[in-house]
C-alpha cells in the first residue's frame, strides 16, 4: 500500500515519545502508523552514517560522563560558528556504540527520561533493516526521509555523506525512482549534487526568518522557481506557511508559498507539530504548562486547509488523527 498525501512524517522518529533518532523511537512512529520516518545523519570516524541531530551529541548522549572519552571534548567552527563537545566523526562506530542516548528535552518532556540510557546511536543501515521488516510484516511501505546534517563539514573531513547515503539505500532497495524515499537537506549545493545522481525525490529545506524577519530569497516565487531546478519539494518552517503574528503570536491567512510552489509542481511539507504548548501558536496554547498538551490538532488542521503535502511531527497519532478528521470532514473546535 502506497502512502498518499499529506504525508505524516515521524521527526526523528516518534520524538515526542522517545529520545530522539533511536530504533525504539521509529518503532513507535511505525506503530502508531506514520507514512515515513525521518533519521537525520551524520558520519562516523570510519564513514559510518548514523542518526544524530547534531555532529556534537552531548545533549543526546551519555558521552559527557563518559571518562574513557574526556579527551575528546573540543570546539571546532561548524555552520560558522564555534561549538564545544564532543563529535561524532572523532568516534568510530565502535565507540559510537558503547555510548547510550537521552532525552533531548528533560524538563518538556520528563516521561521520556525513563528510556535513558536503554538505546544506542543506530546506524541507516540498522534504521533502513528496521524499516524493511516492519513493512514486511504489518503489509504496508514505510518510507524513509534522510536528512544530511553538515555536509560541507563532513566532506571537508573526507567524511562525504552523499555517497554512502546512496549507496546503503540501494543496498536496502530503496534507491529506485518509485522506492518510499525523500532526501532533504538545507545545503542547496549538497542537493544539486546528488540530483544528477539519483532519481529519487529531493527536497530543499527552509528556516523560518531570522530574528531580523529576513527570509529566505529560495521562498520566493522566484526563489521557488530556481529551487525547482534542483529539487521536487520544499520542507519549510511551519512559519513561511501560516506566518505567526509578531505581536500576539497567533496565525493568520496563509502565505502564498503553497500556491507558488504548487503552480510550479513542488511539493510543500512543512516542520515541526509539536504537541506542547511552547511549541504552538498562542491560539492554540491550553492551560498554563509550556509542556502541557495543546490543540495541536486544530493547529494541524489549519495546515492541511492550506493545502500541504506533508507534515513532519514528533506526535505521529496526534498528526494522523488531524488529517483523519480532516478527510472525513470533521472540523474540530476546541470551544465546541
Ligand atoms: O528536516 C525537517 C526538519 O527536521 C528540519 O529541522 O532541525 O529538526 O532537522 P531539524
Ligand atoms: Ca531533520
Amino acid at each position: 500500500m502506497r502512502q498518499v498525501p499529506p504525508l505524516v512524517i515521524a521527526h526523528r522518529g516518534a520524538s515526542g515519545y522517545r529520545p530522539e533518532h533511536t530504533l525504539a523511537a521509529y518503532r513507535l512512529a511505525i506503530a502508531l502508523g506514520a507514512d515515513y520516518v525521518e533519521p537525520d545523519l551524520v558520519s562516523t570516524k570510519d564513514g559510518v552514517l548514523v542518526a544524530r541531530h547534531e555532529a556534537e551529541i552531548s545533549r543526546t548522549t551519555n558521552v559527557g560522563r563518559r571518562g574513557e572519552f574526556a579527551d575528546r571534548l573540543t570546539t571546532k567552527e561548524l555552520d560558522g560558528r564555534a561549538v564545544s563537545g564532543w563529535f561524532v566523526e572523532d568516534f568510530t562506530l565502535a565507540e559510537l556504540k558503547t555510548l547510550r542516548v537521552v532525552e533531548r528535552l528533560p524538563e518538556l518532556r520528563p516521561q521520556n527520561t525513563r528510556f535513558d540510557g536503554r538505546y544506542d546511536v543506530p546506524t541507516f543501515d540498522e534504521i533502513l533493516g528496521l524499516l524493511s521488516a516492519e513493512s514486511e510484516r504489518l503489509g504496508r511501505e514505510i518510507g524513509v526521509y534522510p536528512e544530511t546534517k553538515h555536509p560541507a563539514h563532513f566532506a571537508d573531513l573526507g567524511l562525504a555523506l552523499e555517497e554512502p547515503l546512496l549507496d546503503t539505500l540501494s543496498v536496502h532497495g530503496f534507491g529506485g525512482p518509485e522506492a518510499p524515499v525523500f532526501i532533504q537537506s538545507f545545503d542547496p549545493t549538497n542537493l544539486q549534487w546528488l540530483r544528477p545522481r539519483t532519481g529519487l525525490p529531493l527536497v530543499q529545506l527552509v528556516e523560518a526568518p531570522g530574528p531580523s524577519g529576513v527570509q529566505s530569497d529560495l521562498v520566493t516565487a522566484t526563489g521557488l522557481r530556481r529551487v525547482a531546478q534542483w529539487a521536487d519539494a520544499v520542507g519549510v518552517a511551519k512559519d513561511l506557511v501560516l506566518p505567526r503574528h509578531p505581536g500576539t503570536g497567533t496565525i493568520g491567512a496563509p502565505s502564498s508559498l503553497v500556491v507558488d510552489a504548487h503552480a510550479i509542481g513542488l511539493q510543500v511539507h512543512v516542520w515541526t507539530m509539536r504537541d506542547e504548548n511552547v511549541f504552538l501558536p498562542t491560539g492554540y496554547r491550553r492551560g498554563e504548562s509550556p509542556s502541557d498538551p495543546g490543540d495541536s490538532i486544530e493547529e494541524t488542521q489549519a495546515f492541511l486547509d492550506a493545502g500541504v503535502d506533508g507534515l513532519f511531527t514528533d506526535q505521529p497519532d496526534t498528526t494522523l488523527e488531524a488529517r483523519r478528521l480532516h478527510a472525513s470532514g470533521i472540523k474540530i473546535h476546541a470551544a465546541m
